[in-house]
């Protein structure tokens, strides 16, 4: 995956399958830290602490027929690349959020690629799921809820 915002995708459809009703995605670009943290994160059917532990071995996937789930195997190994770091914060029943950093200015850090249109992917393919998207860089602030509709 050459870019995030595929890796967004990935994290998205781990979370429509986990049956969210809600997914919230944050982009923050913190320019004076050098930080740029993806946030994810559902109301959907969470994991145990076990399954939670192993959501990043490429060897640990929930989907029928399969035996290898690398979206957050590949997304973490994106984050280490550009010295930042994967986390998986998940409670049965309440939902998920996974947490990505990265070193913005790293030479390995993966470009964002095209967001706005992997959220239009999103949003016209599930329309019973609510979208909350969030994107921060400096003053900036883009956000859009699917249930408001509204931009600010
Ligand atoms: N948001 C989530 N809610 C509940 N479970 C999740 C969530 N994200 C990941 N998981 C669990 O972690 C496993 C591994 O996720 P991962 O994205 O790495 O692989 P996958 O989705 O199974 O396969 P792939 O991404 O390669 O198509 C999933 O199969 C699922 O059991
Ligand atoms: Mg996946």
């Amino acid at each position: 995956m050459e870019d995030l915002s595929l890796h967004l995708l990935d994290l998205a459809e781990n979370s429509i399958r986990s049956q969210a009703t809600r997914i919230e995605i944050s982009l923050v670009e913190e320019m004076e830290r050098d930080l740029l943290t993806v946030r994810v994160k559902d109301n959907g059917k969470g994991m145990d602490l076990d399954a939670a532990g192993r959501a990043v071995d490429p060897f640990f996937s929930t989907k029928p027929g399969k035996k290898v789930g690398l979206g957050l195997a590949l997304l973490a190994q994106a984050a280490r690349e550009a010295e930042g770091a994967l986390e998986v914060v998940s409670k049965p029943g309440q939902g998920t959020e996974v947490k990505a950093t990265f070193r913005h200015s790293h030479p390995d850090r993966k470009p964002l690629g095209d967001i706005a249109a992997t959220i239009e992917v999103l949003v016209a393919g599930n329309p019973e799921i609510d979208f909350v998207f969030e994107h921060r860089k400096g003053g900036e602030h883009t956000r859009l809820d699917t249930r408001e509709m509204t931009r600010s």
